[in-house]
């Protein structure tokens, strides 16, 4: 199955060498191409993932591109370049460089696999998502931002160690930008089915939406020369095998918006169907006020940053 499935990955630091041995350890595409200005570094990350894939009789192999113009003909692209955060940094501080760095890679991108899904994970994640997309012109459902996952894994993690039980039966629910104004959602998260309300206090789960809206920076912290990768790589390659399998499974991504929740011209984390044409539907869900009411100030902020960018002249033609 999936015989012929090519991915690239643009950026081939420790986010997106991860999301590669992932894939080459689930074995679902048949090659997957590394780009990075580190061409040596490349070779001998894609080699050592080559072997390591013969070591559990996965088909999968992993290459190096030497530039854009050998990333031909992929289904998925996922771009992890950019600069990672360093300690005191928000993902807001890497606005610029790294839409200029995105700006580059999508050009190549449109050019050389026109037909790809395009999966964003460099920093800040909405709005290089947003760039992705005005800079392709593809379709909306042909870019997609990775965050949802991470940041539900890690609410996920921290009701996990709260409640000290329940590891592997919890449903955590993450929507907005992945910003310091992401969106947890206590109510649509469950342990076994059982509502989080009814197994923790109110200020255990305050405790849990804080440490989950600052889960990337306490690991800055300890890291202290850059980011997290695990699971984001990890994240990111589960994004992949459902669009490459087809799966139509509902995962929180960020995608951009056509008035879905009320709000357009804006990229945000919101739960979509994955499938082989990307995220091929979004789902409403229902907010109460106090929800509604974080979404609109996660999206704000995303919003601003493409003000930013704007006021740049950072678009072509605009
Ligand atoms: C994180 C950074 C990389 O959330 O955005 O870990």
């Amino acid at each position: 199955m999936n015989q012929g499935k090519r991915v690239g990955i643009v950026g081939a630091g420790n986010v997106g060498a991860t999301v590669a041995y992932s894939l080459a350890m689930l074995g679902s595409c048949h090659e997957i191409i590394l780009r990075d200005n580190k061409i040596d570094v490349a070779k001998g990350k894609a080699l050592d993932m080559s072997q390591a894939a013969s070591a559990v009789r996965s088909h999968t192999i992993v290459t190096v591109a030497d530039d854009m113009s050998d990333l031909t003909n992929c289904d998925v692209i996922v771009v992890t370049a950019g600069s990672p955060r360093l300690p005191g940094m928000s993902r807001d501080d890497l606005l610029m460089i790294n839409a200029k760095i995105t700006k580059e890679v999508i050009e190549g991108v449109a050019k050389y696999s026109p037909d790809a899904i395009v999966i964003m994970v460099s920093n800040p994640l909405d709005a290089m998502t947003y760039v992705a997309l005005k800079e392709s012109g593809f379709e909306r459902s042909r870019v997609i931002g990775m965050a949802g996952i991470l940041d539900s894994s890690r609410m996920a993690s921290f009701i996990q160690e709260k409640l000290g039980y329940g590891g592997g039966q919890i449903r955590a629910s993450v929507m907005g930008g992945h910003g310091d104004d992401m969106v947890p959602l206590p109510r649509y998260s469950t342990v076994a089915g059982v509502p989080l309300e009814d197994l923790l206090t109110p200020s255990e789960i305050s405790e849990i939406v804080a440490r989950t809206r600052s889960g990337g920076a306490e690991i800055v912290s300890h890291l202290k020369t850059g980011s997290a990768y695990y699971a984001p790589a990890k994240s990111t390659a589960i994004m992949v095998e459902a669009i490459l399998r087809d799966t139509k499974q509902i995962h929180p991504c960020a995608v951009y918006l056509e008035g879905e929740y009320g709000y357009s011209n804006v990229v945000s984390g919101v739960p979509v169907m994955l499938g082989a044409n990307g995220a091929e539907k979004i789902i409403e869900v229902t907010l109460d006020d106090t929800e509604r009411a974080m979404f609109k100030n996660s999206c704000n902020s995303v919003s601003s940053l493409i003000d930013t960018l704007n006021r740049n002249n950072f678009f072509k033609g605009e």
